[in-house]
């Protein structure tokens, strides 16, 4: 296994993601880590000489597809070993963190288990499992910094858009949430090390930014001021890099929103105009018993401070059905507080029971068909109101990043401010830029415009490194 980084032999890579943004981070992250070991990327399972699945634990039905996966995984496996090849399997992810030697037990297709503080450590347990052929978990906090230990991000494909973590784990403890187990403690990254970070992605091509954390305006690095850098300090340091266009931050608790990264909104005009912000319940007794630390009330007065900062902004947000206690009356007040704040963006999910939380233990779980019907009519009311924000882009002209192909040849695909899929009839040489976009029509899930005719485009940025 042992190769000179400079002369590697090609062997392949292949992830498979579940879950949040983060976790698409640490795939990059974990693609990069493996290249000097000679690991390129493959989207094919089958021809992979190593399979990661990156978990998702934070709910049910997350957890139950790596086990199905991990069968799929296993025939892959199968087939390569009549042809005499071997294939190493990794489970990485929260599933990883949460369940560690159980994954090995009950699947003993899996070779590694790797916990999402240890990828730095990638490398090494792949070339110990390569020589020694034995199994292994790592699901320990470690002490070193494992951003610190990952490699620079290298220059690679072309990208407009890309994701950087600046936070990681939750001390929220909400009742519900498995989080703070499987990610830990708050961290923040110092801006020096986000910064630099920035940079290199710009120097790529890249044209926006977002700024990935569970709790990420909780964000409290140390600058090299001495100073803790709050996320909107921490954003206009970014929104200083000139090829930087487009800045965005995803998850935001209520409770951390200070009144500085609110006006921001209103004074910075590279931040874009949409904001995620869980509300998960619209009652106030839920809401206790979620340990959200706000009552429904604090989240419209804060919706409302916002819309002052932003009178556009795109909210977007979490809601969870059939929470332990949950009656068909807290259930209303969810329904009532969707349709008074009106979200352009919403992911409802139905209460699932994870193992090691607060609100598994409690009795009155809601039954199972009371969750669904909940689920339902709670979906109806965020589709209209998510496609009454969309109809109420057309007609009006909105800058697009383009970020690629779009379905039909010819076409191009980005998103507006509002990150609204935009398709339009262009060139390809536009992918990479901003143009105005006079949009013409809403479909279900996208919108369709015309580029204005006066607009000139420069040359794509060309990649630096
Ligand atoms: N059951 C259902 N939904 C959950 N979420 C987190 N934990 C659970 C759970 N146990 C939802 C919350 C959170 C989003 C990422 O997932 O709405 O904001
Ligand atoms: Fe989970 Fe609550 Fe932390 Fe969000 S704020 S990650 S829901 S514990």
């Amino acid at each position: 296994m042992a190769q000179s980084p400079d002369k590697p032999s090609a062997k392949k890579l292949h992830i498979k993601t579940f879950g949040c943004q983060m976790n698409a981070y640490d795939s990059e992250r974990m693609a990069e880590a493996l290249q000097p070991a000679g690991f390129q990327l493959t989207a094919q399972m089958a021809e992979a000489d190593l399979v990661i699945l990156n978990t998702c634990h934070i709910r049910e039905k997350a957890a139950e597809k790596v086990y199905s996966e991990l069968g799929r995984v296993r025939l892959a496996k199968e087939a390569r070993k009549a042809q005499g090849r071997d294939t190493m399997i990794a489970v990485a992810g929260c599933v990883a963190q949460a369940e560690g030697r159980e994954i090995i037990a009950r699947a003993p297709v899996v070779d590694i288990v790797v916990g999402p503080q240890s990828y730095h450590r990638l490398g090494q347990l792949v070339a110990e499992a390569a020589s020694t052929g034995k199994r292994s978990v790592e699901t320990e906090f470690p002490a070193e910094d494992k951003f610190a230990e990952l490699p620079a991000r290298p220059a690679g494909k072309r990208q407009v858009s890309a994701f950087v973590t600046v936070q990681e784990g939750c001390d929220k403890f909400c009742s519900f949430c498995v989080v703070p187990y499987t990610r830990g403690a708050e961290y923040s990254r110092t801006p020096g090390e986000i910064v630099a970070e920035v940079e290199r992605l710009a120097a790529r091509g890249v044209r926006e930014v977002t700024l990935l954390g569970q709790n990420v305006n909780a964000y409290h690095g140390d600058g090299p001021d001495g100073a803790a850098w709050s996320l909107a300090s921490l954003l206009r340091r970014l929104a200083g890099i000139p090829s930087i266009e487009r800045l965005r931050f995803t998850t935001s608790h209520p409770h951390d929103m200070d009144d500085g990264l609110i006006d921001l909104f209103g004074e910075e005009p590279k931040l874009m105009p949409y904001l995620h912000l869980p509300f998960q319940a619209g009652s106030d007794r839920i809401l206790a018993a979620m340990n959200r630390k706000h009552t429904a009330d604090d989240y419209e007065t804060l919706v409302a401070k916002i819309r002052q900062a932003r009178p556009d902004i795109a909210l977007s947000t979490d809601i969870i059905v059939g929470f332990p206690g949950e009656t068909e009356r807290d259930f209303e007040e969810t329904l009532a507080l969707a349709g008074r704040v009106r979200f352009a963006q919403a992911y409802s999910f139905k209460y699932s029971a994870r193992p090691g939380t607060p609100a598994a233990k409690l009795e009155d779980q809601v039954p199972e068909p009371a969750k669904k019907e909940r689920l339902a009519s709670l979906q109806a009311l965020l589709e209209e109101s998510r496609r009454s924000f969309d109809r109420q882009t057309v007609g009006r002209r909105l800058p697009v990043l383009f970020e690629g192909k779009g379905r039909k040849p010819g076409q191009i695909a980005g998103r507006s401010p509002y990150l609204q899929a935009v398709y339009v009839d262009a060139p390809e040489g536009l992918i990479g830029n901003i143009a105005e976009v006079d949009i013409s029509a809403a479909g279900p899930n996208s919108l369709t415009g015309v580029i204005d005719s006066g607009f000139e485009w420069r040359e794509p940025v060309q990649a630096a490194l």
